[in-house]
């Protein structure tokens, strides 16, 4: 008897602990499932960056050749070629820019001439950039 006890108590933790971890998994899951969404970008990340980068980078600016208004030049990237590696913050010259990591100089460190973006909106582009740099498509060009 006291050994049929042991073995459920075995299964309950077994089951309890299957539960927790499907409960963690889930909400990584759905964190990382909303920055792939095309509204994470549309809601978080470009008023984000219309706002620390809209001077030099949007409408007619593309200082350093890049220009972020749509998907197209997003992803083309500048004058030092892509700037966004999709799913790969630690390699994405923008992001290396934002956290003033990359090079001191040329490209120098971003928002060129102004402070630093806050640890929360550095982390919201990197997670944006993680998950793919999902952004909705560009609408056809005007005939
Ligand atoms: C006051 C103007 C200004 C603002 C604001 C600014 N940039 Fe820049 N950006 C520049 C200039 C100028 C260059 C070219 C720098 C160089 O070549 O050294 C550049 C270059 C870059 C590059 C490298 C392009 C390449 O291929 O060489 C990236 C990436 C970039 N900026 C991202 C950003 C982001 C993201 C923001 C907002 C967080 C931002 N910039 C805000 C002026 C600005």
């Amino acid at each position: 008897m006291r050994r049929v006890l042991a073995g459920v108590g075995v299964m309950v933790a077994a089951l309890v602990g299957a539960v927790l971890l499907a409960g963690s998994g889930l909400r990584t899951v759905a964190a990382q499932g909303a920055a792939s969404k095309p509204a994470f970008y549309t809601e978080k990340v470009r008023p984000l960056l219309q706002t620390n980068c809209g001077k030099c980078h949007f409408d007619m600016n593309h200082k350093g050749g890049l220009s972020l208004a749509t998907k197209a030049s997003t992803m083309k990237g500048g004058r030092d070629g892509v700037a966004i590696v999709p799913g790969d913050a630690a390699n994405s010259l923008l992001v290396r820019l934002i956290r003033h990591e990359g090079p001191a100089s040329d490209p120098m460190p971003m928002p060129a001439k102004a402070p630093k973006l806050s640890d929360e909106e550095i982390a919201t582009i990197e997670q944006w950039v993680k998950a793919g740099a999902v952004m909705p498509d560009d609408p056809p060009p005007a005939q």
